[in-house]
């Protein structure tokens, strides 16, 4: 089946980017179903903004346009602006943006799967710089473990996303979320 326009389109837009490497944090995963990679690569600004995203990918149009509808939406975005980076709403927003079908979900999936990645790398490269008396987990918004422990404590929470009611924690890029769950999980074993 060839492909759609808009398909076709986002290709033509992902050609004409430059190509020149960035030299950023790297993030990278594949489709096995279509036996495709997704690399990004970005650069941040001293202000957590993302200055600017590159996605490569040897793959099927379907990701490249995936791709780059995404490094249009995250581009020029502060870390902070990006409220979790939602891996289901990226999905399905640049899924219905190019027209692709349910059979297509994991080409997209696979260009999300590789942004967290980069997010992740950027959290611990710039929490792994960072001095203070306890390790910074969520370096979007800053905010160490003893806060967030506190929080555990006085909101006795499920889940991390219950604490985001709360908190700003885990509501920029979306990669300290494991983290805080993991330390809600810890805390709620102790009390059993
Ligand atoms: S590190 Fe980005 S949201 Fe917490
Ligand atoms: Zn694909």
């Amino acid at each position: 089946m060839p492909y759609s326009k808009q398909i076709r389109e986002e290709c033509r837009k992902a050609m004409q980017r430059s190509t020149e490497t960035l030299n950023g944090i790297a993030g990278r995963d594949a489709a096995l179903e279509c036996g495709c990679t997704a690399q990004w690569e970005l650069a941040f600004d001293e202000n957590d903004r993302i200055g600017s995203a590159s996605f490569r990918t040897n793959g099927c149009g379907y990701m490249a346009a995936g791709g780059e509808v995404i490094t249009a939406q995250i581009e020029g975005k502060r870390l902070g602006e990006l409220s979790g980076l939602e891996r289901e709403e990226l999905e399905a927003g640049a899924s219905h943006k190019i027209g692709a079908t349910s059979d297509r979900r994991h080409c997209i999936a696979a260009c999300v799967e590789a942004l967290h990645k980069a997010f992740d790398e950027h959290r611990k490269r710039v929490s792994s710089t960072f001095h203070g008396e306890s390790p910074l987990v969520c370096t979007c918004f800053g905010i160490s473990e003893d806060r967030i422990m506190a929080m555990i404590e006085e909101y006795d929470p499920y889940s991390a996303e219950e604490l985001m009611s709360v908190s700003n924690a885990g509501k920029g890029c979306g990669s300290c979320r494991p983290l805080i769950q993991e330390l809600i999980d810890a805390v709620r074993y102790t009390k059993l």
